[in-house]
């Protein structure tokens, strides 16, 4: 028995599979292309685990895909491959069209083809998981009820949408043609591998830098935050007890402004890393609000200071919700972090793991994949 984990080097690809492999003897194979956010370094603590097997690929290759499934016969699919960064989707959008409509359907056709070969019992256990996201469901008002599975879908940049498409075409094949999907709709993920250019590894790794934390507009858009882990271990649940055709939200209760979350990061890292104007690490004072460093004691720069207001995203969502009643009572899942004690641990994690920041920020994690896994 083993599991097909598409996307599995990215941020909760890889810490899904770290999971799974912590907690089962069941061999992953991990199907990814390794676009930017791809990062095989995330994984190195997998280094001569046999039940790890990685292949570089494509979903959408129509040739490799079936030929992974004939060799290694998985009993599940789990899809996280996308691209993800919404700013990235503004700039330029073709590549989220491609990998998450155009990709998603060809996986889909090439998991219908290995479904449909196999016999009794393996065909009745198989699954596909689909992982998904809550920004399909668009934009709250301030005070309406939280996102649940049956909100209409009304994706605003073309990173939803193509998720949105993605998720309908998932819907399709089992109505249609009766492969046994199952689909995740999660709020914003955090914690260790999250690549530095979302939100909150952005500001702790500029902090630490001291670069400006850019917050876009007027910082009260909202997000419902999770721990990447608590989502892993929702996607488990999901895919061992999950009704077939049905779609599951995952959140974890925390909304919290743009604002509150980058002010929590400041307060934390002015606990544990203390600024020391006396170091010179970082010269504050360049506006004109700023203490500067030769201020009195009493206003010795905080990591607050750094955080500076910069131009909106182009049609921001302003506030996102997830209602996770259903995963909750029906498959018994809860978060096991809070937002404040997940987030010092990704602080934490952060600050303990320097090498992989560098890497990450250098390239340098490119030549690690070739030097140990070559092509
Ligand atoms: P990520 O960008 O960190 O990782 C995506 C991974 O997919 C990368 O390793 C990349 O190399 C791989 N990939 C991209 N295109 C591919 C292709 N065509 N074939 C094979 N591999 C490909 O993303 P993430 O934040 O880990 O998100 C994973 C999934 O979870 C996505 O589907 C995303 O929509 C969804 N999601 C993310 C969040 C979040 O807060 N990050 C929340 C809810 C849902
Ligand atoms: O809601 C789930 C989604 O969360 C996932 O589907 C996406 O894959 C994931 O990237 C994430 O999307 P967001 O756009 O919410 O994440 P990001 O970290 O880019 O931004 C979080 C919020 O912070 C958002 O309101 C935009 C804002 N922001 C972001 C950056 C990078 C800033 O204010 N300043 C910034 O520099």
């Amino acid at each position: 028995m083993s599991i097909l984990v598409t996307g599995g080097a990215g941020f909760i690809g890889s810490n899904f599979v770290l999971d799974w492999l912590a907690q089962e003897n069941e061999p992953v194979v991990n199907l990814d292309r390794l676009t930017y956010a791809g990062n095989l370094e995330n994984l190195s603590s997998l280094e001569g685990d046999a039940r790890h097997i990685f292949v570089r690929g494509d979903i959408g290759d129509a040739a490799l895909v079936p030929s992974l499934l004939a060799l290694h016969k998985p009993r599940a699919i789990l899809n996280f491959a996308a691209e993800s960064h919404v700013d990235r989707s503004i700039h330029g959008p073709g590549e989220f069209i491609q990998t998450n409509i155009v990709g998603t359907f060809h996986l889909l056709e090439s998991a219908r083809a290995y479904w449909n070969g196999l016999d009794g019992d393996d065909q009745r256990r198989f699954r596909f998981v689909h992982v998904s996201t809550d920004e399909v469901y668009g934009s709250l008002a301030p005070q309406a009820p939280a996102f649940n599975e049956t909100h209409r879908y009304e994706p605003n940049s073309p990173y939803s949408a193509s998720k949105a498409a993605s998720d309908h075409l998932v819907r399709a094949y089992h109505h249609t043609y009766g492969l046994p999907v199952l689909t995740t709709n999660c709020s914003n993920n955090y914690g260790p591998y999250h690549f530095p250019e979302k939100l909150i590894p952005l500001c702790i790794l500029n902090a630490l830098a001291g670069k400006p934390l850019p917050i876009y507009g007027d910082g009260l858009q909202v997000r419902d935050w999770l721990y990447v882990k608590d989502h892993c271990s929702a996607i488990r649940r999901v895919l061992q007890s999950g009704l077939v055709g049905e779609t599951y939200n995952v959140g974890g209760w925390s909304e919290k402004t743009n604002l509150e979350v980058v002010q929590m990061l400041c307060d934390i890292l002015d606990e544990v890393r203390p600024l020391n104007p006396a170091s010179g690490e970082w010269q504050v004072g360049s506006g004109k609000d700023s203490p500067s460093l030769s201020t009195a004691h009493s206003l010795l720069p905080t990591y607050r200071s750094l955080i500076t207001y910069v131009a909106d995203r182009p049609g921001h969502d302003r506030r996102y919700a997830i209602d996770a009643g259903k995963i909750e009572r029906e498959l018994g899942w809860k978060p096991k972090e809070t937002f404040e004690s997940g987030i010092r641990k990704t602080v934490r994690w952060y600050l303990d793991n320097q090498r992989w920041v560098a890497n990450v920020m250098s390239g340098a994690y490119r030549e690690w994949c070739e030097r140990h896994y070559g092509k």
